[in-house]
């Protein structure tokens, strides 16, 4: 089990299969891209998967998602969901994407086993796709999103990051449009972890401000019942339900007290926390010849110390991670 001295649970893992990506958020990284890491540098497929096993097996997670940069660019990706499908007991498979590829994968990926995909669009306009996105490859977001539920994955969730002055007025048309699809639409407050440190607090669309916007055209009321539990996003019923909207609050609202998530990435570091500003090393435990039992004793370890929270709801003490969110995974 990966418990922490707060007495959280991990369950949830993100793998971070590459820290490439074929569009260029400008909330996410410049124009020019990053200086990616190296291919010996990554993770080999049968290195991904000994870990995963390590993780379901011996460790207690339940769940995992593969996340990037764009996790759809990994050459064995549809092999390495297969080869986690066959675990016992079978972890449930997510993949978090922007969707170019979906278009040509998401039969093969269903086939192997995924589960469900999350899928980052920010606007329904090519345009305003084209500015924030720096790519024309709006069109092949929407192409991916049909094969995804052409191929029976199930739900289908779209993320959106809202941005002053370019997106921030579209929320109520992106709910409308999510609902007429049968997506769960989520939206997201901006964080700090842009390569270009070019965050700033006062410019954020607040999640206060995002359900302001979207009650100028829905009713909205707390999702009852069920607890919000660990999951990031708050959901809120849509004119009465059964649809629903999700609004992920890490800076406004952060839900830190429960989080179940521990993190891999790409180049096999583990990671207890998003904003964790100190990784340990399981690629280099792991090719010096570590024993699964020595990995999952390092693997437990790293997560004991991990923080009480990301840090964002104290400003003048919080330092951004030196590694960004497309070589995290998000
Ligand atoms: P579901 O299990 O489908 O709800 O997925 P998710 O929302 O946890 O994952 P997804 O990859 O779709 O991420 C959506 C947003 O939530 C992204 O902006 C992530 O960076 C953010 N997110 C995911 N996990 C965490 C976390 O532990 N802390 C914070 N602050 N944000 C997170
Ligand atoms: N803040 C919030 N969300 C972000 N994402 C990427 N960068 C940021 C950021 N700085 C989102 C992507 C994708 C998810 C994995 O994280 O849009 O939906
Ligand atoms: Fe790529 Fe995701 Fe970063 Fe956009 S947010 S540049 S899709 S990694």
């Amino acid at each position: 089990m990966l418990l922490d001295t707060y007495g959280r649970i991990a369950t949830d893992l993100r793998v971070s299969l590459t820290d490439r990506c074929n569009l260029r958020c400008t909330y996410c990284m410049p124009e020019e891209g990053l200086s990616w890491l190296a291919k010996p540098e990554l993770l080999t497929d049968d290195e991904v998967v000994r870990l995963v096993t390590i993780a379901v097996t011996e460790l207690g997670v339940t769940e995992v998602r593969f996340t990037g940069g764009e996790p759809l660019l990994r050459p064995g990706l549809v092999s390495i969901v297969e080869r986690c499908a066959a675990l016992r007991p079978r972890p449930s498979l997510a993949l978090t994407t922007n969707g170019i590829g979906l278009e040509r994968t998401a039969e093969a990926l269903r086939a192997a086993g995924l589960d469900r995909v999350n899928v980052s669009l920010d606007t329904l306009d090519p345009e305003v796709f084209q500015r924030l996105t720096r790519r024309r490859r709006h069109e092949d977001v929407l192409r991916g999103l049909a094969a995804a539920r052409a191929a029976g994955l199930d739900p289908i969730k779209i993320n959106s990051v809202l941005m002053p002055g370019l997106n921030d007025q579209e929320a109520p048309e992106l709910l409308a449009w999510a609902i007429e699809e049968g997506y769960e639409m989520r939206f997201i407050e901006q964080m700090p972890l842009d390569a270009q440190h070019g965050w700033d607090r006062a410019r954020m669309v607040t999640a206060g401000e995002i359900l302001e916007s979207l009650r100028t055209r829905f009713t909205l009321t707390p999702e009852g019942g069920e607890e919000r539990g660990s999951a990031p996003a708050e959901r809120w019923l849509v004119d009465g339900g059964p649809e629903r909207v999700g609004v992920i609050a890490s800076v406004t609202r952060p839900f830190c007290r429960a989080c179940d998530r521990t993190r891999l990435t790409a180049d096999g570091q583990v990671r207890d926390c998003l904003f964790a500003r100190h990784e340990s090393d399981l690629r280099g435990a792991l090719r010096a010849g570590a024993d699964d039992a020595e990995l999952a004793e390092r693997w437990r370890a790293a997560m004991w110390g991990k923080k009480a929270g990301s840090g964002l709801d104290d400003p003048g003490a919080f330092v951004q991670p030196a590694r960004p969110m497309s070589a995290i995974g998000g």
